[in-house]
């Protein structure tokens, strides 16, 4: 029968009416009637089959699966031609419904981008969407449709290896680069041969791990996750993506895949999603571990009745679920729902009518590719220092060392599967290409080298040269899934290096690839310029010669605060103001006498070590230029209803001798709330690149629907009163260009 319906030209699905046995048949668009019939008329094993994910169990076993309809997804099997047989199998067998391939393409599948972190420094939306759309041509041609990505969780700590994966602390910047990359990877349309589904992850709080550990437990209160990780997610959901994935975590005692409030009450009821969700990778076996199932059965009851559709690796699905509709346990109309849901995002992606890839095996690596990768990569590197030594200037000869100068491996980053090392360009490779004279001594092999044993070469190497780079940082490994780390200085003998380097009198240029914000505080004095690029991908090494030759000017922006030491963390940006908030006029532990009497000193919120602020605040990067801010004006100073905007207007300048970009933020403080609300919120930004001494009049608009925010009762509200608004270049109060107060009646 199925196969009988894909036969038909959409028109004549539109025609359709009812079909198959059992369950009711929508009499609504084509979509639904398709859907609807191809689901009454599966059984209910069948339909089972269609909410469980396995991975690659060689292909004899999967061809097996598809052929019985008892495999609905594949991760991880990239062969093509096994990928063929598989779902062959799938749609030349009842019930004749394609195998839905996934894979994790995090941040490009060949050519690779910045990892996200990286790609968030660039607060430039447009720059996500295109790498994601790339991303999406190039698995689709290896027959890939639908990726576990973006990453929506929000770090305040980079403890959290998976900092990396995702768009940093804020959640108005990750709403917007998740929207985007939601956009990119689906496209306008979904069945379009090069459009792969999205993957809303992880659903929810997953990034809040106690201590930065990851799979730890979560503990946000429902205001907190209501105003902070959840407004991604629901960004995601209004820019239609297809799928969303429950997280490790359990949040408050409730593991994500058993929670109905996130899965069901939430993402379903009150965001109107229509795709399905699947598990992260055992996690419906893993809430036995949790303590919150009994067993594997127990688990699968709790997962689908909270709301999980598809389950991934577990198999609990597929060996229970019959057994507990019998038992009346799991109603039939639920496994119905939950197969409905998967099949229609299979429907959308226009894989009933066309299975099999038609992708250009040419789109892998294409030029246009790589373009973008190297745009992405400048655009992602902050600058957090320069004492005038960059860009080169008179530089003939550099001594290039560290130990990510020649790392084809490393600097691409975590969550690479398929982005092959042999296509890198390291900076030692550019360089080269670029035609400087290049020393090359790495002084330590890789990131956790502590064998001191080179440092006399380089030492001896520096001598001729005329300025020094180092390219240092972490490992791709170090970051990413489960690799979580207390101490967040550079590792191995890395800060050593920089020591021996700062005391040869040639100018130090540091460069760091890293998959999170490292604690650089003593690093610092011994460099004359930083340039922060994350892991930058394929590109890094051009555009590091790029950006240091001036070609480039450095416009990237943190995308989460870098603390002092590990210690000092969290320090995000937009914390509530307390009763008793630092001045910045404290006593800090050298101003205390010994055998000091008993006081509480400061008596406000600050450390005795570290101070008052973070070692560089969210939003901060330095450029080779310089920008003039004037004429500001805001379109009125009384607001009212949620549909009404604050547009705030201003022209920035570039006055310096580079061309360049700057990022004018808009941040508001609610000054008084029925709650404490942050003393600061990143609610707009723009990305304005200017020619030298060109200028340009700049809007930003924030809904004032954006002013809300879940109070007393969980309730979304938006309460009249006063509050601040401004322009600034990073969240620093130093750096305000310009500030006003509005009121909302
Ligand atoms: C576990 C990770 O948490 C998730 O992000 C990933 O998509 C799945 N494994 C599948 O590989």
């Amino acid at each position: 029968m199925i196969k009988d319906i894909i036969k038909l030209a959409p028109i004549a699905l539109l025609a359709l009416s009812a079909c198959g046995g059992g369950g009711t048949v929508n009499n609504g668009n084509a979509e639904d009637r398709f859907v609807d019939s191809v689901v009454n008329s599966l059984s209910l094993k069948h339909k089972i089959g269609q909410l469980n994910q396995v991975t690659a169990v060689g292909v004899e076993e999967m061809e097996k699966l598809a052929a019985e309809g008892m495999m609905g997804s594949i991760l991880n099997e990239t062969n093509l031609d096994n990928l063929h047989r598989i779902q062959k199998a799938a749609v030349d067998n009842p019930p004749h419904i394609p195998v839905l391939i996934s894979r994790d393409v995090i941040h490009g599948y060949k050519t690779i981008f910045p990892i996200p972190l990286g790609q968030a420094a660039s607060f430039d939306p447009e720059l996500v969407r295109q790498g994601s759309e790339i991303s999406a041509i190039e698995a689709a041609s290896d027959g890939i449709r639908w990726t576990f990505a973006p990453m929506l969780d929000i770090a305040r700590d980079p403890r959290w290896g998976r900092i990396a994966e995702g768009y940093g602390e804020d959640a108005y910047l990750t709403s917007v680069m998740g929207a985007a990359a939601v956009k990119g990877y689906q496209g306008d349309d979904l069945s379009k041969e090069t459009s792969i589904a999205a993957c809303a992850k992880h659903f929810v709080g997953y990034g809040a791990a106690t201590a930065g550990r990851d799979y730890n437990s979560t503990f946000i209160p429902m205001r907190l996750l209501r105003n902070v990780y959840l407004p991604p997610f629901r960004a995601a959901a209004q820019a239609g993506c297809a799928t969303y994935m429950s997280s490790f975590n359990d949040n408050d005692g409730v593991p994500s895949t058993g929670n109905k409030l996130i899965l069901t009450d939430i993402l379903r009821n009150e965001w109107k999603f229509d795709g399905f969700v699947v598990s992260d990778w055992f996690s419906v076996g893993e809430m036995i571990n949790h303590g919150f199932a009994a067993d594997m059965k127990d688990a699968a009851e709790k997962a689908i009745n909270a709301g999980l559709d598809m389950d991934m690796v577990a198999n609990a699905y597929k060996d229970y679920l019959e057994t507990l509709v019998s038992e009346g346990k799991v109603s039939e109309s639920k496994i119905t729902e939950a197969c409905k849901n998967v099949v229609r995002i299979k429907y959308r992606l226009g894989l009933f009518q066309n299975p099999y890839p038609t992708v250009s095996q040419d789109v892998k690596y294409a030029p246009e590719h790589l373009e973008a990768a190297l745009h992405a990569a400048e655009q992602s590197a902050v600058m957090l220092k320069n004492n005038g030594a960059l860009p080169l200037k008179n530089v003939k000869k550099i001594l290039l060392c560290g130990p990510m100068a020649d790392a084809p491996h490393d600097q691409l980053g975590t969550w690479v599967f398929d982005g092959e090392k042999s296509h890198t360009i390291t900076p030692l490779a550019a360089f080269k290409e670029a035609g400087y004279d290049v020393t090359y001594v790495a002084g330590l092999t890789y990131s956790r080298d502590s064998n001191t044993s080179k440092f006399a070469e380089v030492t001896r190497a520096a001598k001729s040269a005329d300025a020094i780079i180092f390219v240092g940082g972490e490992e791709s490994i170090l970051s990413g899934e489960a690799h979580c780390l207390s101490n967040l200085n550079l590792q191995g003998a890395q800060s050593e290096l920089l020591e021996t380097l700062k005391k040869t009198g040639k100018p130090v240029v540091a460069v760091i690839m890293a998959g999170r914000p490292l604690t650089i505080t003593d690093d610092i004095k011994n460099t004359d310029a930083i340039l922060y690029m994350f892991h930058p991908g394929t590109m890094g090494g051009n555009a590091l010669v790029n950006l240091v030759a001036g070609k480039v000017t450095p416009s990237g922006k943190l995308p989460a605060s870098f603390p002092k030491n590990a210690g000092q963390i969290p320090v995000y940006y937009n914390q509530n103001n307390t009763g008793r908030p630092a001045s910045g006029n404290e006593i800090l532990l050298d101003d205390i006498p010994a055998e000091a009497g008993q006081t509480s000193l400061g008596c406000t919120s600050y450390m005795l070590d570290t101070g008052f602020g973070p070692l560089y605040p969210f939003g901060y990067g330095l450029s080779y230029t310089e920008f003039a801010f004037s004429d500001f004006s805001v379109n009125k100073t009384e607001f009212s209803g949620e549909n009404d905007e604050i547009k705030v207007s201003f022209t920035i300048k570039n006055t310096g001798n580079y061309e360049g970009a700057e990022v004018a933020q808009l941040y508001v403080r609610d000054l008084v709330g029925s709650i404490t609300r942050p003393i600061k919120e990143l609610k707009g930004f723009k990305k304005v690149y200017l020619q030298k001494g060109e200028q340009q009049n700049v809007e930003i608009t924030v809904p004032l629907s954006s002013l809300k925010f879940y109070g007393l009762d969980d309730k979304e509200i938006l309460e009249k009163g006063e509050f601040e608004v401004w322009i600034a270049t990073s969240s620093a109060n130093e750096d305000i260009k310009w500030k006003t107060k509005i009121t909302v009646k």
